[in-house]
Order: structure tokens, then sequence, then C-alpha cells
């Protein structure tokens, strides 16, 4: 299948990422209440994008590593189709959080940071987990991390394992063709799109290099 695209909402403040929101939604798959706007304006910008954008995909990206139960609860019922928890979380905070999205026909996505080991990966998929985001960091990317060979077998593994696998680390159009031999299900941008300074094409470049690899 085709990538799909997402944009990363990391505003700080609610009216700066609906301005972000009312430029790009119809141009983008899936759209994210970022780790950075939720700590900054709670999880009530969730239901805001959903009311918003109620026809796409909305993910609440809360890295959770603990409290599964109340934060998915809190994330679904607000609207969120999908909803993130950190690799280094307890595989209890996985399963309590999954059951959580189950019951709203939703699906957790592992968050796919720092350590973690394809042994944990066969746990999630064992625990019908069936989505993870490959991720580098944004603070790893200032560092200079780029994105080695090392990570594309890490992706291909799983996918392997049949995980569905998003990317997401300051990825830009330029930066699409370098996952053209992955199963990407979903290509994550946050600044590449709404620090544009003309982010509906910014999309449309994202598409046309996504249309160029992928059938
Ligand atoms: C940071 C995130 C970001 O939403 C994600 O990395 C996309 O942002 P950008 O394209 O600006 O790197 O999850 O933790």
């Amino acid at each position: 299948m085709k990538p799909l695209l997402q944009i990363a909402l990391d505003h700080t403040d609610l009216v700066s990422a609906l301005d972000t929101v009312h430029r790009v939604k119809d141009y983008v798959d899936v759209v994210e209440c970022g780790t950075i706007l939720c700590f900054c304006e709670g999880i009530k910008t969730v239901s805001v994008i959903k009311t918003l954008c109620p026809e796409k995909i909305v993910v609440c990206d809360l890295k959770c590593c603990d409290a599964g139960e109340i934060l998915a609860k809190q994330a679904f019922s607000a609207g969120a189709k999908w909803m993130t928890v950190v690799c280094a979380a307890p595989l209890a905070t996985m399963i309590t959080t999954k059951k959580i999205a189950d019951s709203y026909q939703g699906e957790i996505q592992i968050e796919l940071f720092g350590n973690w080991t394809f042994e944990d990966a066969k746990e999630w998929v064992k625990n019908g987990i069936t989505q993870a985001i490959y991720h580098r960091g944004r603070d790893a990317q200032a560092a200079g991390q780029g994105w080695s060979q090392s990570d594309l077998d890490k992706m291909k593994r799983l996918s392997d394992l049949g995980i569905g696998l998003s990317v997401t680390g300051g990825i830009t159009p330029e930066s699409i063709s370098t996952f053209k031999d992955i199963n990407v299900k979903v290509f994550i941008a946050g600044r590449a799109l709404s620090a544009a300074a003309d982010p509906k094409k910014a999309a449309t470049q994202f598409r046309e290099q996504i249309d160029k690899y992928w059938d």
C-alpha cells in the first residue's frame, strides 16, 4: 500500500496549531496532536482537531509510559483513532492501553526511541499490537544523527514481523527516497509542513515523492 501522509502538530499553542490544520488538512491523511501540543494545551486538543477533521485519522501522541488505562480513555474518548505508547513502557502498560484502544476500535502505536530489542517487538506482536513508529528524535537530529543502513535494516525486520511502520523525525520531501525499499505505512512530518512558507505546496511535494517511489 502507498504510505499515508501525517501532519504532526507540535505547536506550543492551539491557535497556531489550528492555523496549520486549516492550511494542510485537505492534503494529509492523518492529523496528529503532537506531544508538545498535548503537553502545552492538553488533551482537549484531540477533540478540537477531530471536530475540524471528522474524516481524518486523528492521533494522540502522548508517548504514554504509565497510567495507560486513564490516558487511553482520555485520548480515545476525545476522538483519537491511534495513540502512542513509548517502547520503554512496561508491557503491562501496553496491554492495558491496547485493551482501551480496542474498546474504541482504535489502535496503539509503539514509539521506538532509545533502547528496544526485536525480542520486545515479538512480544508486542504476540499481544496483538500492530503498529510502531520508527523515530529519529528531534534532539538526536539536532545533535547530528542521520538515517543509517542499520535504521533501514531494522525497519525491514520490524516490517517482516508484521508491524505497520510509521517513519518520522525531521522527514522532508527530499528524504522520502531514503525509505523507498521499506514498507512504510505512514510518513509523519511536523516542521517540514507546519514551518513551510507554503504548507500546501510542501504537502504536494511529499505526495509527489510518495507517488514516485510507491505504486
Ligand atoms: C517529536 C515528534 C514529532 O511529532 C515528529 O518527530 C515529527 O516532527 P518533525 O517532522 O518536526 O521532526 O513526535 O517527538
